[in-house]
């Protein structure tokens, strides 16, 4: 059987994270996809650079570009990151020249994923960001095709390591955010812009990427109200703890009479509540469904092993043939979206 063959934009940890996956499980990956899975080309900013994985054999390229025109490449993995630029500039040669998109950039999902939907859709081509939202956790599979027969009344869960793992930080020890924020980008996870995490942008990216397919609804990260951590003391903390509540920065989503509302803030989560009992850089999502009621998907938000195994997940579906079910809006329901946008009621 013929592989799939991949091209892997980007070789940060995750790009190696993928390489190493394959390499690690490449067998019962080609047997669960029903072909091998190969990576043939690649593309970073850094040819030389040590990332511990063996990236001689494959083809290199300087221009990102050039891998939506490879001839060897059928589905490319864009792993450069960014809501616009070169990230975007690939996603749409990819999807234009006729190869299915892979992604784990929320940003660009959250701000052009209409867009990238209805070109993929319109060329019969997969577009795939599990790793965009919660890294390694099943959340997009599991919404999209696990809870597909329900209506989501609700959707919500603490969506950014960073955050989660400095407000844990400041419960256990009692000190300030400030005194923190170093501990957490040492710990590998924090956004090259750290403000993106405590500003709660980060979250809003994922938050409205969930909405979006909880509720048939295109991303709209610009209509998500945020407040970030920055404002958070250790005494809060410690007064809500005196009170049963612990501080968690929630996502949350909620779908009424009044259309969507969406919105990332410091929230207190009483002790009762399974939310309160995730600690450290570990995400959760909650999504209440009318017939499966509460569901909880909890994990490792980032790091390279858990995002690799939501990329390459994508990947098999790819393989199997497996795109799941449209993401952009019925026509009809769209153009009215648009005309209430657009204000000509
Ligand atoms: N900066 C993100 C976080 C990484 O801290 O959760 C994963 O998207």
């Amino acid at each position: 059987t013929e592989p799939l063959r991949i091209a892997l934009a980007g070789l940060g940890t995750v790009g190696a994270g993928v390489i190493r996956l394959l390499d690690t499980n490449g067998a019962l990956i080609a047997r669960r996809a029903g072909r091998p899975i190969l990576v043939t080309a690649v593309s970073a900013r850094d040819r030389t650079k040590d990332r511990g994985v063996d990236i001689a054999r494959f083809d290199w390229v300087d221009d990102p570009a050039e891998l939506a025109r490879h001839p060897d490449v059928d589905v490319v993995v864009e792993l450069v990151g960014g809501s616009d630029g070169p990230a975007l500039a690939l996603a749409r040669a990819a999807l234009g020249a006729g190869k299915s998109l892979v992604t784990a950039n929320k940003a660009m999902i959250a701000h052009h994923g209409l867009e990238l939907a209805r070109a993929a859709e319109a060329a019969n081509l997969a577009l795939k960001f599990e790793a965009a939202v919660a890294g390694g956790v099943p959340v997009i599979k599991g919404l999209r095709e696990g809870a597909a027969a329900n209506v989501i009344a609700r959707v919500y869960g603490i969506l950014n390591g960073t955050c989660n793992f400095i407000l844990s930080k400041m419960e256990a020890e009692g000190r300030d955010f400030s005194e923190i924020l170093s501990e957490a980008q040492a710990l590998g996870y924090a956004e090259a812009d750290p403000s993106f995490d405590i500003d709660g942008v980060d979250a809003a990216h994922k938050l409205s990427i969930l909405a979006s397919v909880a509720f048939g609804a295109q991303p709209a990260f610009d209509d998500v109200a945020i407040t970030g951590v920055r404002h958070v003391l250790a005494a809060d903390i410690a007064e809500a703890a005196a009170l049963g509540y612990r501080v968690r920065l929630l996502g949350v989503a909620d779908s009424g009479a009044h259309g969507l509302f969406q919105r990332v803030h410091p929230h207190l989560v009483p002790l009762s509540h399974p939310l309160a009992h995730v600690v450290g850089s570990t995400n959760a999502v909650v999504a209440e469904g009318n017939f499966v009621g509460r569901l909880l998907f909890q994990g490792a938000g980032a790091g390279d092993g858990p995002t690799a195994s939501a990329v390459v997940a994508d990947l098999i579906d790819i393989a199997r043939g497996e795109f799941g079910p449209p993401y952009a809006m019925p026509a009809d329901a769209l153009a009215a979206q648009e005309v209430a946008d657009s204000g000509e009621r």
